[in-house]
This record gives C-alpha cells, structure tokens and sequence, in this order.
C-alpha cells in the first residue's frame, strides 16, 4: 500500500543533520519496502511563519460548529494541509538544552487549530527523531517533550520499531552532516520509516473499512471550569 510521509526538519541550519537523516532513512527504508512510500521533506526554516498569537479566533464555532481558520495568513497554512493529508508525520530536531529547538515549538503550537476542528490529525502515526551533539545530551527527553502536542492531537506515537522498538530516533552528531556516519542513528531512522509506514497502513486500511476519518469531536466545555 502506498504511504505518503510527511518529513518535517525543526533545525534552524542548512545542510542540517536533522534534514539528512530524515533523506537517508526514507531512501532505505523505502528500498526495502519496495517503493512503496513517498515522502515530502519540508524544512522548516524555508518556511515564513509566526508564533501563534493566542487569539482564540481557530477552530470551530461554539453554537454552529462551524469551523474557524487562523487568523494569521503565511506559510503555515500550506504546511497545516500537508499534515491533514499525510498518512504519516516523521519529526526530526536538533536537540537543544535536552529539548526539541525553539522552531519545532514555534510551528507545533500552531497546529492547535486543526486539533480543534476535531481532531484533524488523529490516527496519524508520528515518529521522533531527534539528534544530539553529545552522547546522554537529551536525545531522549526531547524526543518525549516532542510527543505531547502529536498525544493532544490523538495521533499515534511510534518509537523505531523493528529489532528494539526503543523511544525513537536518536543521531548523535555535530558538525552538518555528521549524521551520515552515525551508523546506528541511521539504522533506527530506517527502521522508523518502516514502522510509520507499518502503522500507517493498518490505519488506512481500517478506515477503508470502517467507512471514514475519526469520529473524534472537540469540546469547549469538557475539562473546563465556569
Ligand atoms: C542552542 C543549542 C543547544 C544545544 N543543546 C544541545 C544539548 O542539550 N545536547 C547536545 O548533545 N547537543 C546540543 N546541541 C548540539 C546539536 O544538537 C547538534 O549539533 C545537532 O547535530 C544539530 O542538529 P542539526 O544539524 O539538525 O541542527 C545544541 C546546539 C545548539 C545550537
């Protein structure tokens, strides 16, 4: 079954080692699978967008149910679409201070909107991967921290699958395109692929079957106080 993976690369650099993984591991993961994947790669930094303005203006009307767009017209708009008709999101960031980088959090909250137009991206499988410039240098907790939005959004989080199944991706590299010698960073990206491409499939297969997207539906109210 053919899988579409949207790639994203949170590093704010050129020739980033968060960009090259996310290559390497879809061009072998997808020898292996046959061709049966395709993949965008969309760097980040390519992109013009602002913070989220915590207008409260997104997402759906509260009588009407009508759905509300951002308010804010750039290039996230584009990318929103990208991920609603993806079969399957791979995130790939430097790791900074043991996080994800300030860009990956600067797109993510603006995702908000399609969470509250019932849950847009729910059932979507994502991935993390997240490099490090040091050994133990908080490849793991950025991996975690990177997975609370895509939990809010009722997607489906997968670590790397195949052989050891751990918590994602994690490249230990520094200078641009060191990844590419990081042998075992490069055997979990592949693997990762692999399982989004796995879990993707079940998914779609399902909803085939089932008749549908999600039934999910955002509330206002529910885990509100007056
Ligand atoms: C602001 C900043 C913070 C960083 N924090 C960490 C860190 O906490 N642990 C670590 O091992 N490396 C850290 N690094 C190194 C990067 O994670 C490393 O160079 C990585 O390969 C960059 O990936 P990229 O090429 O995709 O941007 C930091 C780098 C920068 C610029």
């Amino acid at each position: 079954m053919k899988i579409k993976i949207l790639a994203i690369d949170c590093s704010p650099r050129k020739n980033s080692n968060s960009g090259a993984l996310l290559q390497h591991s879809f061009e072998t993961a997808n020898a292996k699978l046959g061709g049966e994947l395709e993949m965008e790669l969309v760097h980040l930094r390519d992109l013009s967008f602002s913070p989220c303005l915590a207008c409260g203006v997104c997402g759906k009307k509260k009588e009407s149910e009508e759905y509300f767009p951002c308010v804010q017209k750039d290039d996230m708009g584009e990318l929103l679409e990208k991920m609603k008709s993806a079969d399957g999101i791979c995130i790939a960031t430097p790791v900074y201070f043991g996080m994800p980088s300030d860009l990956f959090s600067k797109f993510v909250m603006r995702t908000r909107v399609l969470r509250h137009q019932d849950f847009q991206l729910a059932n979507k499988p994502v991935g993390i991967m997240a490099t490090a410039g040091r050994r133990s240098g908080g490849a793991e907790t950025a991996i975690i921290s990177a997975w609370l939005p895509f939990l809010r959004h009722g997607c489906l989080i997968v670590g790397n699958g195949d052989a050891t199944c751990q918590f994602g991706v994690m490249g230990w590299a520094g200078a641009q395109g060191h990844i590419l010698t990081d042998e075992w960073g490069l055997e979990q990206g592949e693997q990762m692929m692999r399982r989004i491409h796995e879990v993707a499939s079940l998914v779609k297969a399902g909803q085939a079957q089932l008749g549908g997207r999600t039934p999910m539906r955002f509330s206002y109210t529910s885990g509100n106080r007056k």
